[in-house]
């Protein structure tokens, strides 16, 4: 679905974020983009939708090389929600936020106007529908990015650090969201820092370090890598770091109710 051959990529300032890329994503997967500051994730990210083309090497989407096709194309295809939420936001509304994408990628005013219904529900944005979205606190700025692109309901969604600002009962809401997209079909592509967030959703793990990618594998195979936690200053999850250190072989649990139903089940109480 998304490919990625000997890609690399110089930013203007010569800065080379991206060093021969080789990566392939494939459909209806949730995969996880991590890796220190500066290592080339949102870089890496940007390239999937188009938004920068390789200095050298190609990176294909639906078997289409990017480079032949026109953002607005890929776009409808491929949702990309914004790092930094400012960069993102520009309408001079919450509703005309939400319906810009809306407009410019479905036809049928009733399905036009069901998404709309749901995107502002769902991210808890109704109250605000006729406010600017620059009076918006920074985790509420985030929901509207991802409202705003779910809204078109593409078929592969990238989330640049979803996560960021936002307090324990909206994460706990984005997992269950994340995971039942996936469940529709959706291809997921993550990028965060938040790895006890990432953790249940067991996606497939890119670790990227210096431009380059370290490894990719089973979120578990990666964190169980001293060397590589070490090298790419990364910490290992709290579940997996309690299976390693209790010496349980079976597959580590995904939250603490799975966590808590296999010790007593070993403990045979
Ligand atoms: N628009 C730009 N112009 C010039 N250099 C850039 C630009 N964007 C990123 N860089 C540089 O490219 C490198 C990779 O940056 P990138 O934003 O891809 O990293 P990242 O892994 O997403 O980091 P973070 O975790 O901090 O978001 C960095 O050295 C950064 O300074
Ligand atoms: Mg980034």
């Amino acid at each position: 679905m998304i490919e990625f051959k000997n890609v690399n990529y110089i930013h203007v300032n010569g800065i080379q974020a991206l060093k021969e890329i080789n990566l392939s994503i494939k459909p209806k997967t949730i995969n996880a983009l991590v890796g220190s500051n500066g290592t080339g994730k949102t870089t890496l990210a940007r390239h999937i939708n188009g938004l920068l083309k390789p200095t050298s090497g190609n990176v294909l989407v639906f078997g289409k090389n990017t480079k032949k096709i026109s953002v607005a194309s890929l776009s409808k295809r491929i949702g990309m929600v914004f790092q930094n939420s400012n960069h993102q936001l520009f309408a001079d509304t919450v509703k005309n936020e939400i319906l810009f994408g809306l407009n410019n990628f479905e036809t049928d005013s009733q399905i036009k106007k069901n998404r709309f219904e749901w995107a502002l529900n769902f991210f808890d944005l109704k109250k605000y529908e006729n406010t600017s979205p620059l009076k918006l606190s920074g985790g509420e700025k985030k929901r509207l990015c991802i409202a705003s692109v779910l809204a078109w309901n593409p078929e592969v969604l990238i989330l640049d650090e979803p996560t960021v600002g936002q307090d324990q009962v909206q994460k706990e809401k984005m997992l269950k969201f994340i995971s039942n997209l996936n469940k529709q079909g959706k291809t997921i592509i993550i990028i965060s820092h938040d790895l006890e967030f990432l953790w249940p959703l067991k996606p497939n793990t890119i670790v990227m370090a210096k431009g380059r990618i370290k490894k990719t594998g089973k979120m578990t195979d990666i964190f169980s890598d001293d060397e590589l936690l070490n090298q790419t200053c990364l910490m290992r999850p709290q579940l997996l770091d309690l299976w390693m250190k209790l010496n349980i072989k079976e597959e580590p649990p995904g939250d603490i109710t799975e966590a808590t139903d296999a010790i007593r089940r070993i403990n045979g109480s």
